[in-house]
């Protein structure tokens, strides 16, 4: 059976996938939208073999925890169903940004898995089936398979729930400035927030008033408005916390260190810099702006104690097969 190795990017969210409508197919209550990262990248190596008796996982060099195991392989029956086979695979993973920096490996990790373990086993995936494949592993690995700036779909069920491109990578220059606040894994994981969002008093009325920010912010996106991008962008990160503080029992996910920030994001936005913020499940702040500020937003963030590291990501292709070389 043949080696395939892909790479995919993982994602920043614009519009944030939160809360699901089915937890086993990951389907979500809305739409959302991305872009992927140039930076944070998985490349994953997958072969079936019908001489072994289990998966066998590494990741990052080491033998994959019974948990990541367990998750990885759950994913490959969905492979093997798929292509009508028994075999057991031997998987290779590795991330380009180290683990436990706060940035969600899922996504590029579940999307990578996709393209490799699908090619792998012989099948030939269209784009649309490879996002819908990527998403049984994680929701937001559907948005790192096509190219660029993503939007999510939500569908009615597993076969129309998947993403499309909005526009390729060089549409606009935008930069994703990750400040890492911490590194600690956090307390509550991503899935178990989906599962409490709900739980809020505000989820209602959030889903209500989405579907205009989607449109609102699709739009800027297409017209390269940064002010009003970013204005829906930075709405759109504070409700995600709104929700998430507010759920029973609440979540806390943000530090001093990112107040401290999201501060200084504002104040120099009045002095005239053109930059906005949005976050994840986490305490590291993303700061968004085009190309041209970069240089002088990575100088006025470079004076500032206690960020452990900054990774700067330009819009980038989403998930491709490394070898054999193909055109996907
Ligand atoms: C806050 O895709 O990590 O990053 O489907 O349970 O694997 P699972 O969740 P995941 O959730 C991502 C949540 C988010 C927002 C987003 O990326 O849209």
């Amino acid at each position: 059976m043949p080696k395939i190795t892909a790479i995919a990017p993982a994602n920043i969210a614009f519009i944030k996938y939160w809360g699901k409508r089915n937890g086993s197919l990951n389907l979500p209550f809305s739409n959302s939208i991305s872009m992927n990262l140039s930076e944070c990248f998985t490349k994953t190596t997958v072969e079936f073999d019908e001489g072994l008796s289990d998966d066998a996982v590494k990741i990052d060099g080491k033998i994959a925890t019974e948990k990541e195991r367990a998750r990885v392989s759950k994913f490959l029956d969905e492979v093997r169903k798929l292509a009508k086979m028994k075999a057991y695979a031997k998987v290779d993973s590795k991330n380009s940004f180290p683990k436990g920096t706060g940035i969600a490996s899922s996504a590029s990790a579940f999307a990578a898995l996709a393209l490799a373990g699908s090619r792998a086993a012989g099948l030939n995936l269209s784009k649309k089936e490879l996002s819908i494949l990527a998403r049984l592993g994680s929701g937001s690995a559907c948005r790192s398979t096509p190219d660029g700036f993503v939007e999510w779909k939500k569908g009615t069920k597993h076969k129309t729930s998947y993403a499309v491109q909005l526009v390729p990578p060089n549409h606009w220059d935008l930069r994703d400035i990750v400040l890492i606040l911490s590194t600690k894994e956090k307390k509550v994981g991503s899935t178990e927030g989906h599962k409490l969002a709900p739980s809020s008093p505000f989820f209602k009325k959030r889903l209500q008033t989405l579907p205009k920010r989607i449109n609102s912010l699709r739009e800027a996106l297409l017209k390269k408005d940064f002010p009003g991008f970013g204005r829906l962008l930075e709405q759109e990160a504070i409700e995600l916390h709104i929700i998430a503080m507010t759920c029973n029992p609440p979540i806390f996910y943000l530090e001093p260190a990112t107040w401290e920030i999201i501060n200084k994001v504002r104040k120099w936005r009045e002095e005239g810099v053109p930059i906005f913020f949005t976050l994840d499940a986490g305490p590291n702040v993303h700061l968004i702006c085009e190309s041209k500020n970069e240089k002088e937003i990575l100088k006025r963030f470079g004076t500032i104690k206690g960020i452990q590291g900054v990774i700067v990501n330009k819009p980038t292709k989403g998930v491709h097969v490394e070898y054999p070389k193909c055109s996907l």
